[in-house]
């Protein structure tokens, strides 16, 4: 397995991983030859990176929780926003309404006792996989990802079960003031105005009035009104630093920003996680809680699953399995040679096990593998946790 940008999968190559649409309906399953059509609708849904088979067989793939877990996630969040924020209030200005259906903040509940329990009954439980979202659904795979990573960075930091569930439910809930900011700002690829980035800035505020009216706590609304607050105060939209920021938002702060780098935006193609990773460790105590810092850096893989790296003796190679006690030293395949030709047959190195050999920078799933040299972004940043 290997993930691939869309654009450069050769038809003719087998899909490794199932796609879904926004709804999480199930587009193509894993096994499916891709033709050109097949391409072109996996684009039109916003994949804009695929997993695909190739000869690299035994690539496990880590998922944080069962598909099926997430696709219910994403469905009650759906609802919630549906019943919460409909679509023909977006645009009305504080003009909020609805009918209140009380069982709906009950299955936002369900949807984070889900999740809760299967992060707290699942051992070990890291980020090692790249969330590929459709461009078109942003929001929603993204808040599941953002209370995904939250809880598990909270039951890092030793947070109770019910805590957890205040976390994930804010997290969750973070961006919904967004729904009430026209769409084109959000799809918006050239500069905004002024304006727009006034409209942008009040998504906090409207998610606030949104949670407050839904009834799903106070705690999980201060999430939404904080979740663009930094640590030195150089946010918004109160300006509150350190400790006057609640924990819950402290993290969702941390997660939030890395799932938006390593997303795909409008404006700008996903970054790696590498990157992302060194752009959160270089801002801790800055923008972030170096105490969230800590929790998150032990969950997310520098070098996830199924993405190439440049190794130290100059040869590229597949992340294969992840050590989940050194995430910055995989179990990787070698699979070309210094001059970037693959080889015949490919050896497998466990990283962990192995100190003459190891990861210099990782090689971006947009970037060329052929013969082009490896974009060297915030090497010492990325080497520092290698050494980790
Ligand atoms: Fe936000
Ligand atoms: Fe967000």
């Amino acid at each position: 397995l290997r993930l691939v940008a869309t654009e450069r999968v050769v038809p003719g190559t087998r899909l490794g991983r199932s796609a879904y649409d926004h709804t999480g309906r199930l587009i193509l399953a894993a096994g499916v030859t891709l033709n050109r059509r097949y391409l072109e609708l996996l684009l039109r849904q916003g994949y804009t990176a695929l997993y695909v088979a190739d000869s690299i067989e035994e690539v496990e793939l880590p998922e944080t929780i069962k598909l099926d877990t997430r696709r219910e996630v994403v469905r009650y969040v759906n609802d919630f926003a549906r019943i919460y924020a409909p679509r023909d209030a977006r645009t009305a200005k504080g003009g909020f309404h609805s009918q209140l259906n009380p069982g709906m903040a009950t299955s936002v509940k369900k949807a984070v006792d889900l999740l809760v329990n299967e992060i707290l009954s699942s051992r070990e439980v890291v980020i090692g996989l790249v969330d590929i979202k459709s461009l078109h659904n942003h929001s929603f795979r993204h808040s599941v990802q953002v209370a995904l990573m939250s809880i598990v960075v909270g039951k890092i930091m030793g947070l109770s079960k019910n805590e957890l569930r205040e976390l994930g439910t804010g997290t969750l809930l973070h961006d919904m003031g967004k729904l009430k900011i026209p769409d084109f700002i959000w799809n918006k690829k050239e500069k905004l105005t002024d304006d727009e980035i006034q409209q942008i800035m009040r998504h906090p505020q409207e998610g606030y009035v949104i949670l407050r009216n839904a009834n799903v706590g106070l705690l999980a609304a201060h999430v939404a009104f904080q979740h663009h607050e930094r640590y030195n105060g150089t946010g918004y939209p109160s300006g509150l630093a350190g400790e006057e920021i609640t924990r819950y938002a402290r993290i969702c702060a941390v997660c939030d920003v890395f799932d938006a780098i390593t997303s795909d935006r409008p404006y700008k193609p996903a970054a790696h996680p590498c990157e992302a990773l060194s752009f959160i460790q270089k801002n801790a105590k800055e923008l972030f809680d170096p105490v969230v810092v800590e929790a998150f850096l032990a969950l997310v893989a520098p070098y996830p699953v199924a993405t190439n790296v440049l190794l130290s003796t100059g040869e590229v190679a597949v992340v294969k399995r992840l050590n989940i006690h050194a995430l910055a030293r995989p179990v990787v395949m070698v699979t070309k040679d210094r001059e970037r030709r693959f080889l015949t047959a490919f050896t497998e190195i466990d990283l962990s096990q192995v100190d003459s050999v190891s990861i210099i920078n990782h090689v971006n799933w947009y970037d060329d593998l052929g013969h082009q040299t490896v974009r060297p972004y915030e090497l010492s940043s990325c080497k520092r946790q290698s050494s980790a």
